[in-house]
């Protein structure tokens, strides 16, 4: 397929764009590297440096297959601070995109939605039908994007998929996370390990977890990746699909610095500093749906798997 990736520069676009070259689709990524890297569009993809909403109109005039939207602002306090850069940043951005679909008959799209448009859950494992609550702009941006794209796909017969991710994490080779503003655990842990930070605050150690410290749901990048070529292939004319990707199961932060400990070698000095308000003691998906309609079975489940290739990837680029 002729495939546009947005934010295919960025981190997960760039391991999603990468596997769909190595597939056989012609990928087109555009990116204005706000946030991306040039040299993280992969070897044989066009790179076309610009902002989607002043490009989409023209770009997808050249009778393209699909869409897989990644670019987003994601920074959730940002977006707290400056929410006219996240309404207008993702929702409008994305309004030009579906636009430009709509007007070109673009028949195919896979969003880069998130566990953030759900809010505090009510009941874990979250699923698909859960009340979604965002308790931060990012959240409601990504979920307002969704809202959309079930209109767009009810009357313009836009055949969509979001997906859902809860925590990404772990690298492809080259393919990795290098945020300039990191707020993910495992790429701060591992800024320590590096030695370009001296230690680490865990926020929280009195939730009622087993071991007192919030509990995540991990999703290695790769798996991630496979969940795209899996919904691109599965989606249905006039049908907006939502499916949460995670693994159903969830590691706590004192568990990740230890597994970060054993993977480094590093001592990786650790301190508790109190809650954050707004973070909930446990985020796990429920990844069943996933499973029984688009056949997805995440294989890099285990912790020490995904923090190894985290490391190995931001080992080599130091
Ligand atoms: N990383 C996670 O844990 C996670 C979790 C849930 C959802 N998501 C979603 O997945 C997507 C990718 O996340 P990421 O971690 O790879 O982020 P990222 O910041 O690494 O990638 C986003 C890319 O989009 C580009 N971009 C942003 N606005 C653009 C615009 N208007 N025009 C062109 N390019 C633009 C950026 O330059 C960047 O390369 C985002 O939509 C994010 O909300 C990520």
């Amino acid at each position: 397929m002729k495939l546009l990736v947005t934010g295919g520069a960025g981190y997960v676009g760039s391991v999603c764009a990468a596997r769909l070259v190595e597939t056989g689709h012609e990928v087109v990524v555009v990116d204005d590297l706000s946030t991306g890297h040039a040299d993280a569009v992969p070897d044989g993809a066009t790179f076309v440096q610009a902002d989607i909403a002043d490009v989409a109109a023209d770009l997808l005039t050249g009778g393209f297959d699909g869409v897989l939207h990644f670019a987003a602002k994601s920074l959730v306090g940002e977006s707290m601070a400056d929410p006219a850069k996240y309404w207008a940043g993702n929702v409008l951005t994305s309004l030009r995109l579906l636009d430009a679909m709509r007007d070109n008959g673009v028949p195919r799209l896979v969003f880069s939605s998130t566990a953030a448009t759900y809010g505090e859950p009510e009941q874990i494992p979250i699923l698909e039908t859960a009340p979604t609550r965002p308790t931060n702009t990012y959240g409601a941006t990504k979920l307002a994007i969704d809202h959309a794209i079930t209109s767009y796909a009810t009357a313009h017969g836009i055949a969509a998929v979001s997906l859902r991710y809860f925590n990404v994490a772990g690298a492809y080779g080259r393919f990795g996370e290098r945020h300039t503003t990191e707020t993910h655990l495992i790429p701060i842990v591992l800024q320590v390990a590096l030695g370009t930070r001296p230690a680490i605050s865990i926020y929280g150690d009195d939730y009622p977890t087993a071991d007192g410290t919030c509990v995540r749901d991990y999703i290695h990048v790769l798996d991630l990746a496979e969940a795209h070529l899996l919904a691109l292939a599965n989606t249905r004319a006039g049908e907006h699909q939502v499916y949460n990707l995670g693994t159903g199961t969830g590691f706590s932060n004192r568990e990740v610095v230890q597994t970060c400990r054993d993977v480094t070698g590093h001592p990786i000095p650790a301190d508790f500093a109190p809650r954050r308000a707004g973070d909930p003691a446990v985020l796990v998906a429920s990844a069943t749906a996933a499973a029984e309609n688009l056949g997805w079975k995440p294989e890099r489940t285990d912790l020490h798997t995904i923090i190894t290739d985290a490391w190995t990837f931001t080992r080599d680029r130091a």
